[in-house]
């Protein structure tokens, strides 16, 4: 890509800086804004970890206030995953910089009885995201809530899952919010 490439797409896309100085680099100036990304890679692969310092750093250098819903790891695991990086998640948690909502899914206990409506996430993202006007979401992983259900609105749990991914990220967090959506190994 030359210069003047590079040039019009962030000057046409406006861009959400990660702080992390390479990626940032690379990717002329962050994750798009306002937009979804969707992040891949197999267990191990860093996706947890991208996402808590994108929401750190955005904390931390940007004045950007984070929400990380995490439906693996409890807050308490994530706070001490992260403590030895330097990352204090409970005091930005104090500060009302970040917050953890960690909503369990035992998928051997999904049994479906029809379709399943997501309205009751999207009450409960939005009112975290309103509670601390935050800028960036992070949702790890999609696939804990799209894996084993049918959802309302389309013929498959895959497709529905981009489109609900697409709801999580943008009307859900009002479009001029950036949502960072963490995925697992395949693609939804
Ligand atoms: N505080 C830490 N210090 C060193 N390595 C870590 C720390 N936290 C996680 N890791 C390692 O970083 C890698 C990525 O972890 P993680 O982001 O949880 O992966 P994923 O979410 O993709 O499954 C793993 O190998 C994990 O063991
Ligand atoms: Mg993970």
């Amino acid at each position: 890509m030359t210069t003047t490439q590079a040039n019009d797409i962030e000057s046409t896309l406006p861009k959400c800086p990660t702080g992390i100085q390479g990626l940032d680099e690379i990717t002329h100036g962050g994750l798009p804004k306002g937009r979804p990304t969707l992040v891949c890679g197999s267990a191990g692969s860093g996706k947890t970890l991208f996402a808590m310092e994108f929401l750190v750093r955005g904390a931390q250098q940007y004045k950007e206030p984070g929400v990380f819903v995490s439906f693996e790891e409890s807050g308490q695991e994530l706070m001490d995953n992260v403590i030895s990086l330097g990352w204090d998640l409970k005091h930005l948690i104090d500060q009302e910089k970040l917050l953890i909502d960690h909503i369990h899914i035992e998928p051997s206990e999904i049994q479906e009885t029809g379709e399943y409506d997501l309205e009751g996430l999207f009450v409960r993202l939005g009112h975290a995201i309103e509670s601390l006007n935050a800028k960036r979401v992070a949702l790890d992983t999609l696939e804990a809530l799209f894996g084993g259900v049918t959802l309302v609105g389309s013929p498959t749990s895959s497709s529905c899952g981009r489109n609900c991914a697409g709801c999580f990220a943008g009307s859900r967090t009002k479009g001029s919010r950036l949502s960072l959506l963490v995925s697992p190994g395949r693609a939804i």
